[in-house]
């Protein structure tokens, strides 16, 4: 086999090289709902995913794993810093999160990104088979879909973003904004996770590209783009928010294993009255430093008090070498001191902090243990947390308190909302997640339940193909 009729490529493969302590390495699943979710879509198909093999430099030959052909793309040690922690997470990933953090703009990031992106083109023109499907994943490869199209023009081309696509008005500061666009539009179909982000893609085209645009589609005539031909071309976008593996999440959740656990954690805990629970990757984007200012104020106040009531906090490493990243934790470091330092006692941790990644398995029985969950990103593309949570709650307890300004509030209007900038609104909002009475805090879990498992990641899946499938044909294809 040495094409595929199915191509997926992320920056990320399936699975992590894990070395041994005898210096051995070998693959192992990567945990994320992405996984989960093309796995499904692959089985029974001849399928090939490209992606990075996450160690700088060295060289992996392809290699099939569950019936599916995994193509490493190599990067360099300066390639890691350029396209993936530079132009990748120091560049778009503040500058498409509401510029939280300034984004910074370098011409050898740039530079890097490009090189990367088509080195990943020219993978996956190798193993796609003629007038295969492929579909491309997030912000780290935007520029795949035109040089794809340009060293195959008989594939179909479709592109996801996971992460929120932002304004013109900010996206407009990008030095290579219009050749971004450019490499986005070379795909048949882009999907968005809200229909603002949509919107805002398209607007940045008619602005900085001047497309004219029809509902869904795009219309441009590329003229003045060497790679792509005078003929106009179409681009249909889609909103189609993602999801988990509702069931797995659910069954997992539900068996005694993860139920003792749940309670031997809250034991260690003291048992208190109630636990508060926060889980998110420690980036600034998921508003932790609010949540930890409305905590510490509510502590302040005597509204709660340890140890009737705690706050877990879990906090999984995230790219660790990128500096804003490392502000971060050192902040919240700083932070969680202060609050116990104030407010716990002996026997009475008023913040419980963990820097450390869990299984599964543990985020299911921290999730049950869990009386209020806090989700208070400042900008989150969807936030699967919140709906894993959600899965988790067979049992019908539990409250969400999740920020306004997730993907996820669209669909879970039965959370507490909140904003998380307005630290007294957040405050009062918390208190109510913990106040409400029994059964109608059931009722909203219920109503969020029916939601995550009638709009789980297979039908996201399915949806994202066959719209994939309907966007209409470039007039180049064979
Ligand atoms: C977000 C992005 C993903 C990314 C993940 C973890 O969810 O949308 O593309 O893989 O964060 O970040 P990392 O940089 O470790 O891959």
């Amino acid at each position: 086999r040495g094409t595929f009729d199915f191509v997926v490529a992320a920056n990320r493969l399936p699975v992590d090289r894990v070395t041994e302590a005898d210096g051995t390495s070998r693959w192992q699943a990567s945990p994320g709902g992405l996984v989960t979710a093309m796995d499904a879509v692959m089985q029974g198909q001849s399928a090939a995913w490209v992606g990075w093999a996450g160690d700088p430099g060295e060289d992996v030959a392809p290699f099939d794993r569950d019936g599916i052909r995994l193509h490493p793309i190599v990067l360099t040690a300066d390639e890691v810093r350029g396209y993936y922690e530079g132009f990748s997470n120091e560049t778009l990933w503040p500058l498409y999160h509401d510029v939280i953090v300034p984004p910074r703009y370098r011409r050898s990031w740039w530079a890097s990104y490009q090189r990367v992106n088509t080195r990943f083109a020219e993978a996956i023109a190798k193993v796609a088979a003629p007038g295969a499907t492929v579909w491309i994943h997030d912000y780290q490869l935007q520029l795949v879909p035109a040089l794809l199209r340009a060293l195959r023009s008989d594939l179909r081309i479709g592109w996801f973003n996971h992460i929120p696509f932002p304004p013109v008005e900010l996206f407009g500061q990008l030095p290579w904004r219009r050749a971004v666009l450019r490499g986005l539009l070379g795909a048949d179909f882009l999907g968005f996770q809200r229909s603002n982000d949509a919107a805002n893609f398209t607007r940045a085209c008619h602005q900085l590209l001047g497309t004219s645009s029809s509902g869904d589609t795009i219309t441009w005539s590329g003229a003045e783009d060497g790679l792509i031909g005078a003929e106009p071309r179409r681009t249909r976008t889609a909103t189609v928010p993602i999801s988990i593996d509702f069931r797995s999440m659910d069954e997992l959740a539900r068996t005694p294993e993860v139920r003792r656990r749940a309670r031997e954690i809250r034991a260690s805990l003291g048992n208190p009255q109630t636990v508060l629970l926060g889980i998110d990757r420690l980036d600034y984007t998921k508003g932790i430093r609010h949540r930890l200012r409305a905590i510490s104020e509510l502590f302040g106040d005597g509204a709660i008090a340890a140890p009737e009531v705690t706050l877990l906090q879990i906090a999984t490493p995230s790219r660790e070498r990128v500096s804003a990243y490392q502000d971060l934790r050192s902040q919240v470091d700083g932070q969680v001191g202060r609050i116990n330092g104030d407010h716990s006692g002996i026997g009475a941790t008023a913040v419980h902090y963990l820097h450390h990644s869990y299984p599964k398995e543990e985020m299911a029985a921290l999730f049950q243990a869990a009386d209020v969950l806090l989700v208070t990103p400042l900008r989150d593309g969807m936030n699967l947390v919140a709906k894993e949570y959600v899965a988790s709650r067979w049992d019908g307890g539990g409250a969400l308190v999740l920020s306004e300004f997730t993907g996820a509030a669209q669909e879970l209007s039965q959370a507490f909302l909140c904003n998380p900038h307005d630290i007294a609104g957040l405050k009062e909002t918390i208190l109510a997640a913990m106040r409400e009475e029994p059964a109608s805090a059931r009722k909203r879990m219920l109503a969020m339940r029916r939601r995550v498992r009638s709009h789980d990641v297979h039908a996201w899946a399915r949806h994202y193909l066959s719209a994939l499938e309907a966007a209409p044909q470039k007039p180049n294809r064979r």
